[in-house]
């Protein structure tokens, strides 16, 4: 059977969300939907300080109220073995080294709102109650949050970086150091960006039964089997002693990356109550039980010729991380390959604080990072009076300045014409202030998008049955992008069956080892494998048909056949052939199946993975008022080959709806005499609703890209997230001519 297909029935097409008629029904069910015999609830105590150590703690009149089960605390805890590196499989997904936080396992506090003990009761109300009683007595120390005052402190990151590619190197030196002083034209400024927090709607929850030695976990995660694996290495169990299952997310944006503490103190609490014990982080604990988009300082210097040639890159990014672990993110990485100089310094620098371990938020790194960057380089085109666009299209990159490698594919020019076309970019008007609308400023901006390309190790299962239909299973998870639609999608295409007849099957540890869901890379790493098992589980077919006397297709070889609809036939006689449901009734077999591990090869040495794109944005301010709104966008992206054109454009939808929030509203503010968020809600911490957001015109441009991956697909989640932020600044300097360097972008830094 020949590997190119001719038929392809599933992919590129508009594909209802399979899942979406569960979703808006209700029928689907969330990690603390699941009913449980028995269960009982558990409430966490967060410390009220944000540095020192617990002197005392009474549970007394908790234990006393009615319902509680218990009151678990670091003294009467179970003493669990918490990983050094509890993330193994890849760059993208261990952001962080050092020792996870050991949950009630002694009386440090390392950052306000860390949990000091769980209350186990009947009802969720009695536990609620009883942990209003738990007293805790602290020896405080000051804590340190903040970013600015610690900067002297700052260290390059230790540990675990720079090792594998992409890598995140504390230094790196591209050709001349001194460029920068010998530039004919200079930009030197700072840019800063808040702690902000992904705030998805459904909240961290755990359920916990123990069964024996067993243990089932109901919990959101985007990484099934590294819950899994995290949770036997903690409670010292075998993995396959773990049993997680989550078959939908309600939005995570990278919060659910990795275990946090909640999974661990649910099992605990199960273990010692001997009941099934759900746990839910509750909005306010949300903003200390899982990492945020790190606070970071970036200097970025530019230097180019009076013709907008940069010849100089400076881009030194200082971002905080816990006390106990180093995460790192791609801050600087975009900068070495986005635009073409011979010569490019980056610097990546830490600072410790009493903060919860950061985390990979909305194209982590490269978002913050390109912020900065991108507002760099319209800076420096208002000073040599070069159009914004135009600048950019002069700094082109044709291969990667980086390592000189040839890009997989790339259509960023292509990106920027479409892009500028669509938008109306030749109406605009170079000067600040010069496009008006009555009382409103009219700005135009854009910036350049870029995230890198991953793919990881992932495993699949397909099963072909004799009734016809077909299941594509691995354990991934699907946050939202629409994980379960693409899966049968591709599943379909490399079964060559009607889309109708495969279903896709994800999100428990049972299931064939999934990647991470992040970095872009769902499609590319467990879509490669459900592509990759569908062939196997096809080829499988064809050698019983092959090997049988009783079939038509008896004697033939993979390269005479093709397959159309469920059957297989020779090419060059169509007539000549049998069905799958043909071949398995024959052999007396219910269904067959093939499971694969499929991982990338040597691709990335040979080529720069990324996907490109940009971001055109109007921003209509308030002459009077400050008042800003975006009032236009277009998004444009090359993403290799679409899978499912009606998911893809939703996520380009989606990444720009959360640049808009990084943009103009995102911040958690930081009481540094407390270290403690003050605004914990979703009534003070803002993200765009409804009434936010304009007209947003996505688009993709063909790309083909026959490097990526088998399926020729780029990652999508992302990149339409990086440009926006930028592009939101551009164009606020450009209506009002005031250049805002420290997001979020709101009316007080405009007046
Ligand atoms: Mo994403 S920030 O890779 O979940």
């Amino acid at each position: 059977m020949s590997q190119e297909m001719t038929v392809r029935p599933a992919i590129g097409k508009a594909v209802e969300r399979v899942d979406g008629r569960l979703k808006v029904t209700g029928g689907a069910r969330y990690a603390a939907e699941f009913k449980v015999a028995g269960i009982t609830y558990g409430v966490l105590v967060m410390s009220t300080i944000g540095n020192g150590r617990i002197r005392s703690i009474d549970t007394g009149a908790a234990l006393s109220a009615s319902g509680v089960l218990a009151v678990i605390t670091h003294l009467n805890a179970p003493r669990l073995s918490f990983p050094e590196r509890p993330h193994t499989v890849d760059d993208y997904v261990a952001p962080a080294f050092g020792r996870s936080l050991p949950v009630l396992q002694d009386d440090t506090i390392y950052f306000n709102g860390q949990p000091v003990a769980i209350v186990v009761a009947e009802t969720l109300e009695q536990a609620e109650y009883a942990a209003t009683l738990v007293r805790v007595v602290y020896e405080e120390r000051k804590p340190v949050t903040s970013l600015e005052a610690e900067m002297a402190r700052a260290f390059p990151p230790q540990e675990g970086v720079g090792e594998k590619p992409p890598g995140r190197p504390a230094d790196v030196v591209r050709g001349d150091p001194q460029a920068l002083s010998k530039a004919e034209a200079v930009v030197d400024e700072t840019y800063t960006i808040p702690i902000e927090h992904h705030n998805p709607m459904e909240l961290l929850s755990t359920i916990a039964e123990w069964s024996g030695d067993k243990l089932t976990l109901h919990d959101k995660t985007q990484w099934v089997p590294n819950t899994q694996m995290h949770v036997a290495i903690v409670f010292g169990i075998p993995e396959e002693d773990v049993h997680v299952i989550c078959p939908f997310i309600g939005g995570a944006f990278g919060s659910s990356l990795r275990p946090w503490s909640h999974p661990v103190v649910a099992a605990m609490a199960a273990r010692m109550v001997r009941r099934p014990v759900k746990l839910v982080v509750t909005r306010k604990q949300m903003f200390s039980s899982h990492g945020h988009r790190p606070y970071t300082v970036q200097r970025v210097a530019l230097g180019a010729t009076r013709k907008g040639q940069l010849t100089a890159i400076v881009h030194e990014g200082t971002a905080q991380t816990s006390l106990y672990e180093e995460n790192t993110e791609n801050l600087v990485n975009a900068t070495r390959m986005l635009y073409a100089s011979p010569n490019c310094i980056t610097k990546y620098r830490l600072v410790r604080g009493n903060v919860q371990t950061p985390l990979y938020m909305r194209a982590p790194g490269e978002c913050s990072g390109v912020f900065a960057l991108d507002s760099a380089l319209d800076e420096l085109a208002y000073k040599l009076k070069i159009d914004p666009l135009e600048i950019r299209i002069r700094n082109h990159a044709a291969a990667d300045p980086e390592n000189g490698l040839p890009w997989s594919s790339k259509s960023l020019l292509e990106c920027y014409r479409r892009g500028a076309e669509t938008f109306g970019w030749s109406r605009r008007t170079m000067e600040p202030r010069s496009m008006r609308d009555g009382r409103n400023l009219i700005g135009l901006g854009m910036a350049t998008a870029t995230y890198p390309m991953y793919r990881f190790p992932s495993s699949a299962r397909a099963r072909i049955f004799s009734d016809g239909t077909a299941v594509v299973q691995s354990s991934a998870s699907d946050m939202g992008p629409g994980t379960w639609t693409t899966m049968k999608v591709i599943g379909a295409e490399a079964l060559a069956m009607d889309l109708s007849r495969v279903r896709s099957e994800l999100g428990d540890s049972t299931l064939p080892k999934a990647a991470v869901h992040g970095g872009s890379a769902t499609t590319a790493s467990v879509g490669s494998a459900v592509h990759e098992a569908c062939l196997a589980a096809r080829a499988k077919l064809l050698a019983l048909a092959s090997n049988d006397g009783r079939s038509p297709l008896h004697g033939t070889s993979a390269e005479q056949l093709d397959v159309a609809d469920g059957r297989i036939f020779l090419k060059n006689d169509r007539a000549r052939g049998e069905t799958y449901n043909d071949i398995l009734r024959r052999h007396g077999l219910d269904s067959i199946e093939a499971t694969v591990e499929s991982k990338p090869g040597d691709e990335r040495e040979k080529f720069s993975m990324h996907a490109f794109g940009a971001q055109f944005i109007e921003v209509r301010v308030d002459s009077e008022l400050g008042v800003l709104r975006v009032s236009r966008v277009v998004s444009v992206c090359g993403g290799g080959r679409i899978m499912n054109e009606k998911t893809a454009r939703s996520q380009l939808i989606g990444g720009v709806v959360g640049g808009l929030g990084m943009a103009l509203m995102e911040e958690t503010v930081m009481d540094h005499r407390m270290g403690r968020f003050v605004n914990s809600s979703l009534a003070e911490y803002h993200v765009p609703v409804n009434a936010d957001i304009p007209a947003i015109e996505t688009f993709f441009v063909e790309e083909r890209d026959d490097h990526v991956n088998p399926l020729g697909a780029k990652g999508i989640g992302e990149v339409s997230y990086v440009g926006v932020a930028a592009a939101v600044a551009n164009a606020v300097f450009h209506a009002t001519g005031k250049r805002v360097r420290r997001l979020p972008i709101t009316l007080d830094k405009l007046l």
